[in-house]
């Protein structure tokens, strides 16, 4: 059975996973595989324990993906210093973290103020009422399904309730909110993501390291619109 759900689903491989000699081309493999957004994981090893991509790796990003959205999220702390370089460098969508040393409202002001689509990150024990305030104000909530920091890392399933609550409290109030999980996601977790109310599936390891990526989008996309019977 097919969900019927206008709202579309869209699939978003993290280039996090990717072979590391080979970024552009493998960005490039990403935006040829069906995917819908790139999605660019920035760590400063202060909000996390790990260091990626700086922002000078953006535009190479955007180079390779030509028209594909760039969906850049920022595990750093002082977001607000560095949302305009990251929007300037070609990010499409910057998502920063509620946890994060920042005034929130005040980078999504500048954010909006430039153009560009704001997502607000939660972590998995950060408890979804402390973003309920803000969802009129943002187009995307991440739950994040691992703890931020590396790939490859297990789905922590518990965090399904808290997208449940947050689909539930966008449709009663009439919010256009897309919900993305981020973290561990696979072809066995997407389904139970999408029936939770996520339309957002972000995957490193379950995408890039399939060597026909396309098939792997496609695997993605009909695992995630399937509904089980228990669902
Ligand atoms: C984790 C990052 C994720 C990561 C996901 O801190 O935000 O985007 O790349 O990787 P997988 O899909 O391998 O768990
Ligand atoms: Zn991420």
């Amino acid at each position: 059975m097919v969900r019927n759900d206008s709202r579309s689903l869209i699939i978003a491989p993290s280039i996090l996973a990717a072979d590391r000699g080979y970024f552009f081309d493998e960005a490039k493999r990403a935006a040829e595989s069906g995917a819908d957004w790139l999605h660019v994981d920035i760590m400063d090893g202060h909000f996390v324990p790990n260091i990626s991509f700086g922002v000078d790796f953006v535009p190479t990003f955007r180079k390779a993906v030509g028209g594909l959205i760039l969906d850049v999220h920022l595990m750093i702390e002082q977001p607000d210093r560095y949302a305009r370089s990251f929007i300037e460098a070609g990010a499409d969508i910057l998502t920063v973290h509620l946890e994060a040393s920042h005034e929130v409202e005040k980078t999504i002001t500048i954010i909006h103020d430039m153009g560009c689509k704001v997502g607000l990150a939660i972590n998995p024990l950060t408890e979804l009422q402390h973003a309920l305030p803000l969802l009129h104000r943002i187009d995307l909530l991440l739950c994040m399904t691992v703890n931020p920091g590396f790939g490859g890392q297990p789905f922590i399933i518990e965090v399904l309730e808290k997208v449940r609550l947050a689909r539930a409290y966008c449709d009663q109030h009439n919010l256009e909110v897309d919900i993305q999980v981020d973290g561990g996601v696979n072809m066995i977790t997407a389904g139970p993501s999408v029936t939770a109310g996520a339309n957002v599936l972000v995957a490193g390891t379950a995408l890039f390291k399939e060597k026909d990526m396309a098939a792997a989008v496609m695997e993605m996309r009909s695992k995630a619109t399937e509904v089980s019977s228990a669902g």
